[in-house]
């Protein structure tokens, strides 16, 4: 079966290497490099606890899913590619404040544990016990072990790795105008350096982030894909911590090579890729809270990326109304942790061709519901 993906960020490059591991002929278009979306601006957090208050359970459903294959898929990609994936497995450590952010960590732990996800509570001093350059002025905490992390800016290299090793021929610097069906088959209007040209194909996947409905001419109806930006430091230096720590304003994620990442704003504005002083300010004040050591850390990056959303902030993963054409886009805050279960329902759905129950409440037509009927 022929496949083309369009979209080389975390969730296109998962899926083409699960088609390919399966025996599908994939191709990949992307318009720039692979990974020049949000997904190595991300993070890398596996941490289902993270927005959990604000998150449908069927949503944690599937970030549970995805959780328990990444131990096995990134085994998969490194086997494939052999390179690595930056996969740690530290936990979160919440670090609360005041009164407030403890009653907010009592709340998180009994929606955590209600949802079957193991977390301790922990005092003021336990939380320095186990990570010595949090504040002294943290009054409590909240350990949640099963959170894990990968390296977004190797995962994304080892996964063009693994794809090619995989067969799948990665078109880079490819643009999709459009996707036509004609006879049965699907044409691609393609353009690069080399110029137009047409595609054929059996089967395509639009996996283009917050670029779904930009710049592309698809006989789709329209989904309201928008930007959410958000704005990331990078500071290197000493390293002052193992976890991942976070309260509700910030968090800081350790590298194994000594850098530490402050996330992450949060904007309505647009497709603008600016960084700003004012969220570079904010990152930094709730940081130096948590951490007072990163005073002395040298600030190396300041890193912005647009997170695919759809009005209800759950995905679409699934078919469409037009044969053959399929969709995995607006993973907005999760893509990376959603990519293998993302990767694994989608090649199951496009190779074996029958509806899948655990995609269907990502199913497209939730948002077509509220658009006025053509007069
Ligand atoms: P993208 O990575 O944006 O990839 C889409 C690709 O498609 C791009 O490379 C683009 O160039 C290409 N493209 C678009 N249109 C076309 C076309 N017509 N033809 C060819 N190519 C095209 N998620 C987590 O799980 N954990 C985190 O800790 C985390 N932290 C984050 C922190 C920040 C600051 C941000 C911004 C996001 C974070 N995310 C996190 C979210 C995560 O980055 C996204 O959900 C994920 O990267 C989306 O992946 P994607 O492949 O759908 O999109
Ligand atoms: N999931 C972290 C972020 O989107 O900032």
């Amino acid at each position: 079966m022929r496949t083309a993906i369009v979209g080389g960020g975390v969730v296109g490059l998962a899926c083409a290497f699960e088609l390919a591991r399966r025996g599908a002929e994939v191709t990949l278009f992307e318009r720039e490099q692979p990974g020049a979306g949000a997904s190595t601006v991300a993070a890398g957090m596996l941490a289902p606890s993270s927005e959990l208050e604000k998150t449908p359970q069927v949503l944690v459903d599937l970030q549970l899913d995805s959780l328990r294959r990444y131990p096995d898929f990134v085994a998969a990609v490194e086997a494939a590619g052999g390179q690595p994936c930056g996969y740690r497995d530290e936990g979160t450590l919440w670090v609360s404040r005041h009164r407030d952010d403890e009653l907010e960590l009592d709340h998180l732990c009994a929606i955590q544990q209600d949802r079957g996800m193991p977390a301790r509570r922990l005092s003021g001093r336990d939380v320095r016990q186990i990570e010595p350059y949090v504040s002294p002025r943290a009054v409590g905490g909240l350990l949640v072990e099963r959170d894990t992390q990968v390296d977004p800016r190797r995962l994304v290299p080892a996964l063009r790795a693994a794809c090619e090793a995989s067969g799948v021929e990665i078109r880079a610097q490819t643009v999709v105008r459009a996707i036509e069906p004609r006879r049965g088959t699907l044409s691609l209007t393609i353009e690069s350096d080399a110029g137009a040209s047409q595609f054929e194909t059996d089967q395509a996947l639009l996996a283009s982030g917050v670029w779904l409905e930009d710049c592309i001419v698809t006989p789709l109806p329209t989904l309201g894909m928008r930007p959410i930006k958000g704005q990331i430091v990078h500071l290197r230096g000493q390293p002052l911590a193992d976890r991942v720590l976070r309260n509700s304003d910030i968090y800081l994620v350790p590298r194994a090579d000594g850098e530490l990442l402050l996330g992450a704003t949060e904007e309505e504005q647009g497709f603008d890729l600016t960084a700003s002083a004012g969220g570079t300010l904010d990152l930094l004040r709730y940081a130096f809270e948590v951490l007072p050591g990163i005073y002395d850390l040298d600030l190396t990056e300041i890193d912005v990326g647009l997170r695919p959303a759809f009005s209800d902030h759950m995905p679409v993963i699934g078919p469409t109304n037009v044969d053959g054409v399929f969709i995995a886009a607006g993973h907005y805050r999760g893509g990376i942790l959603l990519a293998p279960g993302t990767a694994h329902w989608m090649a199951e759905l496009m190779i074996n061709g029958q509806a899948i129950d655990h995609l269907a409440p990502f199913g497209y037509e939730r948002l077509l519901q509220n658009q006025e009927a053509p007069a």
